[in-house]
């Protein structure tokens, strides 16, 4: 072969790579850098760059955020509307639930302003300003400020975010919070300034039968036919600034909302997806894929299916347990099921060939470079990997177990305060305490938690634990169940949740009214969960110094990655940051002889419906507007309502709720969920088989409109037809 054709080879290689760039979680910051804007382009986006993303103007980044604490949400009217997933909503839709008001079940609809429901805990941010920090960091490792470890901690990085912050324009003003993060496993770093509005309302929810059609069993699954979407407002001060909430707020005139298509869609049709994705770790060794099946994908596994089931009882017998428990169990029961999957899909698709092979790459590519830190770098990994992986192990089933699944717990600094106080003979400090004892019983026996199902469940956890972990390993409270109890876990179980001092309110005022060290030193709830926290605090120390060690290794072999990919660009992993993804819509074959549509339609629904079974129910409304066809300006030419559809973007949990974009910037859906034969994709993209899916604007708005008598909201918003 002679150099030119050698050259147009290569050359050939980078272009097919380049445009099959399904694959990425891009920064809006270095999209023109990466040249990614002209191949999203060449892929059918219409808009100009400064359109998606413009650092000193409105572009699409300032109509996408952050909903609560790990969703995305998109605005969708002038007026402040927002929309995300019903499961991201979820935990805030229970919180308004109660046996009488049931919104899981039946949905909510505010159907005015002044219905719209207040719900404290819930925030929006959006990215108000992106700046590159590098320099600033790495001037303070060179200059020897802070060790190389140290720049990685988050205290430093708290704490060089608040210097800057300081210094900038944006310095206390309102909603304004600094965030200093490391991407490409810190060889770059990024000052995100988020504006956060904390006056956020409910506005419409549909029922669980919709927004949670299939339940647990279609989680994670194609064909799907949920209607994943719920709605909010953003509500602020008079001036459109962030403020904590007031009744005379008002809806946030928004800067940009999103437009949205009733067009519809075909295969192959241009698609991105911006929004906030969680993490992944593509750039993960052999060893520490095996690492995450092992040490933390098994034991999780293991432990949240105890825990599920016992849930899974009691909640099916009372209405009230149901209500209480729903959030969690969702919670739980999503990445249980995304850990079975993850881990089949690893070996299924291969993943550890895959790396073996990227690993053989990179050591040839070392070699070449004649670059020695390149060189050891992966074999120094395995060795670190090697010590994590027991203690990872041992670290998820005791917090799985003890610090997850059992909910009854207490806080050792209390009885330390306490038992000072009494000891100072300090009458003021003994009733400051009660209060503080007052207030923690509160937050255990909250409206969510039932000590008769917390009980059952330890019972589950505590035998569960001994077997998973050996004798040795376990927290000091294994001993004292041993020489105390005969290694009868049921007494002792039923002696802490009868007994100690946190178990009832009686039990609780009986102690308080004659406080004494001897009580609070001999309280089984004290010992048992001191006795957790020491075992956990124990493995976190031992795992510092080799956690700190490999994030120094993967800034050295996140770099020599990149840099053999040249000059193919890298995107770091996901970290909860604003990210762009583009794609197609497009359909897949999970297997042979199977071949999935791209998208699913209403009919699916009623082929899916079990009255039999909760997670199949058919709300009889929506079933009437099903089999009357009465789709209105929402259905495809065809006749039939779309429901949801599958893209290949690149998303992970996070971008739950994502605004799903035609090549016009217009809202054509929003992303709720991965499919099950690539749950590998946080380790490894898979060109053919890792798609989004995604529900379907058109069935979003028939939702809201037939079935919750909205079109006031509708109104509000932009509609393309
Ligand atoms: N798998 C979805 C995600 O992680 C969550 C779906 C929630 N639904 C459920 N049935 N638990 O984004």
């Amino acid at each position: 072969m002679n150099k030119v054709k050698i050259l147009s080879l290569l050359f050939l290689t980078f272009c097919f790579q380049i445009l099959k760039a399904d694959e990425g979680m891009w920064l809006l910051q270095l999209l023109q850098e990466q040249n990614a804007i002209e191949l999203m382009k060449k892929q059918g986006l219409k808009l100009k760059a400064s359109q998606v993303y413009n650092p000193n103007g409105v572009s699409l980044k300032d109509a996408v955020g952050i909903f609560g604490g790990g969703c995305t949400g998109e605005v969708i009217s002038p007026e402040g509307l927002i929309l995300t997933n019903h499961h991201c909503g979820y935990s805030f839709i229970q919180q308004h639930s109660s046996v009488e008001h049931d919104y899981l079940t039946d949905g909510f609809w505010a159907k005015s302003r002044a219905e719209e429901l207040p719900t404290p805990g819930l925030t929006f941010t959006f990215v108000h300003r992106i700046e590159d920090v590098t320099s600033v960091i790495n001037d303070k490792v060179e200059s020897g400020e802070v060790t190389l470890y140290e720049s990685f901690t988050n205290s430093f990085l708290d704490q060089v975010a608040q210097e800057i912050y300081a210094e900038s324009d944006l310095y206390g003003k309102k909603g304004i919070k600094p965030q200093l993060l490391p991407f490409y496993a810190g060889n770059k770093y990024y000052m995100i300034y988020k504006k956060v509005y904390s006056d956020v309302r409910m506005v419409g929810a549909p029922p669980s039968s919709i927004g949670k059609f299939g339940g647990e069993t279609d989680n994670w699954m194609w064909p799907r036919h949920t209607g994943d979407f719920s709605i909010f407002r953003i509500y602020a001060d008079e001036n459109g600034e962030p403020a904590e909430y007031d009744e005379n707020n008002k809806p946030l005139k928004s800067i940009k909302h999103l437009p949205i298509s009733l067009k519809g869609i075909e295969e192959g049709d241009y698609a991105m997806i911006m929004g906030f994705p969680g993490s992944t770790s593509r750039y993960l060794t052999v060893s520490e894929v095996k690492e995450r099946m092992e040490a933390t994908n098994n034991p999780r596994i293991q432990v949240r299916e105890e825990r599920l089931a016992v849930l899974r009882e009691e909640m099916d017998k009372s209405d009230k347990i149901r209500i209480q428990y729903a959030n969690k169990f969702a919670g739980s029961s999503n990445y249980w099921k995304n850990s079975i999957g993850m881990n089949k899909a690893i070996i299924d698709n291969d993943v550890l060939g895959q790396k073996r092979e990227q690993e053989q790459q990179f050591n040839q590519f070392a070699e070449k470079q004649n670059n020695i830190d390149y060189m050891n770098v992966i074999a120094e990994i395995n060795g670190a990997v090697a010590q994590t992986s027991p203690l990872m192990y041992q670290l998820t089933a005791l917090s799985e177990a003890f610090l997850s699944a059992i909910e009854f717990v207490t806080s050792p600094r209390l009885y330390r305060e306490m038992k000072d106080a009494i000891e100072k003979n300090d009458k003021d400090a003994v009733e400051k305490q009660k209060e503080a004892f007052r207030d923690f019983y509160q937050r255990i026996h909250n409206k969510d938690y039932d000590h008769e199902v917390d009980r059952k469940i330890a019972l589950v956890m505590f035998p569960l634990y001994a077997e998973m972990i050996s004798a040795e390993d376990r927290p000091a409270i294994y001993s004292v169940i041993e020489n105390e109890y005969a290694s009868d876990y049921t007494a002792f179980i039923n002696e802490m949740y009868d007994h100690s001092i946190f178990a009832s309110e009686e039990n609780l005022n009986k102690y308080l009214e004659n406080p004494t060290i001897e009580l609070l030193e001999k309280d089984l709830i004290y010992i048992h969960y001191t006795s957790v926290v020491n075992k956990f605090n124990e493995l976190r120390e031992q795992l510092e110094p080799l956690k700190n060690e490999l994030n120094v290794l993967h800034k050295t072999y996140i770099r020599g990655l990149g840099e053999m990919k040249l000059p193919v660009p890298s995107y770091p992993d996901a970290n909860f940051t604003i990210r762009l993804t583009y794609g197609n819509v497009k359909s897949y074959s999970p297997r042979d002889g199977v071949h999935y549509h791209y998208y699913t339609t209403t009919d699916g629904v009623l082929e899916k419906e079990n009255p039999e079974d909760r997670e199949f129910n058919v709300p009889a409304e929506l079933k009437e507007l099903i089999q009357n066809r009465d789709f209105g300006r929402y259905a495809m030419k065809n006749g039939d309502l779309p429901v949801c559809f599958l893209s290949t973007n690149d998303i992970t949990g996070g971008n739950s709720g994502s605004p799903v974009l035609n090549a016009k910037g217009h809202l054509i859906g929003t992303a709720f969920d991965g499919n099950w034969e690539s749950l590998s994709g946080d380790i490894v993209f898979d060109d053919d088989l890792q798609r989004c899916i995604n529900v379907d604007i058109r069935y979003v708005l028939f939702i809201l409109d037939k079935l919750g008598g909205c079109s006031h909201l509708i109104d509000e918003m932009t509609i393309i037809e």
